[in-house]
């Protein structure tokens, strides 16, 4: 009895007294990693995620031009999208005082899709990351304008987003060499930042080059029988994660003009767990592991077959839940009327040159 409150004692005194290291005690442990527990002790190279394509083009209904998908980042994070794809593109007001980077996300041009400020985009995904202390999430940047990192970072400081980002050592890190979940979730980074161009580790420790770190098959395919052969890269592909662009086109023509858009007719075969799984184990054939990153169009489509597939990919039980509704169907009307001004027919005569890019 003396001896147990002995004891008792002691190890009150001890802990308060920080012999116990305290480095332990402040670990944070997860129960749930990405809301599984058997993901926790994975690498996060090691998990597949789910990503929307032009996560910002956001549109009212399948056919708006330049939209990829119909619930805003919010949504999409509340549903399970883990990896944001996202086009920069100079904003033509510049800097301001609430969009310090001066970057608007638009599709192509900002004539055919704004998708808002970058600021605005992440202040969203930082209220996610804030009130979900377990999830990990990645962004990979389209940086079609060439901008600098310096004020790529403006709009990560603006949303305190630069504090959760994680950090490596170096630019590159193979891919065995990443953390946990759980230690990423532990040290609070965890947001992983991907550029395709113009990153500066040495002022920007947390913009990472994304073809150093993850090749990425060809995008905007126009064939269900997805290729796999790597398209943009700089390195050995054996040694790094690699991304899906499982998103299928159509050729389209307007007056003479060849372009390509989303082919919205066959979403739910293109989004079938069938599809993504076929894709995804072709690769793995070559790779000897499934990619870690799957970027799709219009997620919604497909009654959350997408989510379904990943859960087969990363090996956990499938937990169904109805998905976000668009936003709204009111601005419907103001869009229909765009078809209809000169500006449009500009746009239409100058497609083929802007939708040469992604
Ligand atoms: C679409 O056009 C490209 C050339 O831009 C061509 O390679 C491809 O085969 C076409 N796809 C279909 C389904 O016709
Ligand atoms: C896709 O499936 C949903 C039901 O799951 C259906 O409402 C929708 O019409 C389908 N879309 C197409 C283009 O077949
Ligand atoms: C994770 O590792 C398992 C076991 O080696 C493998 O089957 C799976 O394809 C890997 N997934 C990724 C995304 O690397
Ligand atoms: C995103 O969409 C949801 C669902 O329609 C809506 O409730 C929410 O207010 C939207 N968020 C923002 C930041 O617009």
């Amino acid at each position: 009895m003396k001896w147990q409150l002995v004891h008792l004692l002691a190890s009150i005194v001890l802990s308060g007294l920080s012999v116990v290291p305290t480095y332990g005690m402040n670990i944070k442990r997860a129960n749930k990693c990405n809301g599984y527990q058997e993901l926790c002790n994975r690498k996060y190279s090691n998990i597949t995620y789910i990503g929307a394509h032009d996560s910002y083009a956001v549109g009212d209904q399948l056919s708006d031009l330049g939209a990829n998908q119909l619930t805003n980042v919010s949504s999409q994070l509340s549903d399970g999208i883990r990896l944001l794809q996202i086009q920069g593109h100079k904003s033509g007001k510049g800097t301001t005082s609430d969009n310090p980077s001066g970057i608007s996300l638009c599709h192509t041009s900002c004539a055919i899709l704004d998708g808002g400020t970058l600021e605005s985009y992440l202040s969203d995904v930082a209220s996610f990351l804030k009130s979900n202390p377990n999830e990990v999430v990645t962004i990979i940047i389209a940086n079609v304008d060439n901008i600098e990192a310096s004020s790529w970072s403006k709009g990560f400081q603006n949303a305190g987003l630069d504090n959760m980002a994680y950090k490596p050592s170096q630019s590159t890190v193979g891919k065995d060499n990443w953390p946990t979940l759980q230690e990423m979730i532990s040290k609070d980074q965890r947001l992983v930042v991907f550029i395709d161009n113009h990153y500066d580790f040495s002022s920007v420790n947390y913009i990472l080059p994304e073809f150093k770190n993850v090749w990425e098959n060809p995008y905007d395919q126009t064939s269900s029988n997805f290729n796999c052969t790597p398209d943009r890269y700089s390195g050995n592909t054996k040694e790094m994660m690699y991304l899906i662009n499982h998103y299928l086109d159509v050729n389209k023509s307007i007056l003479n003009n060849k372009f390509k858009s989303p082919d919205v007719d066959n979403l739910n075969q293109t989004n079938s767990v069938d599809s993504i799984m076929k894709d995804a184990t072709h690769c793995a054939s070559n790779m000897n592991s499934y990619p870690t990153f799957v970027l799709v169009d219009f997620y919604t489509s497909g009654d959350g077959s997408v989510f379904k597939a990943v859960s087969e990919m990363n090996g956990v039980k499938y937990k169904a839940k109805p998905l976000s509704q668009p936003e709204s169907k009111e601005k419907n009307g103001a869009r229909a009327q765009a078809f209809m001004t000169p500006a449009y027919f500009l746009l239409v005569a100058t497609l083929p040159l802007l939708m040469a890019m992604n």
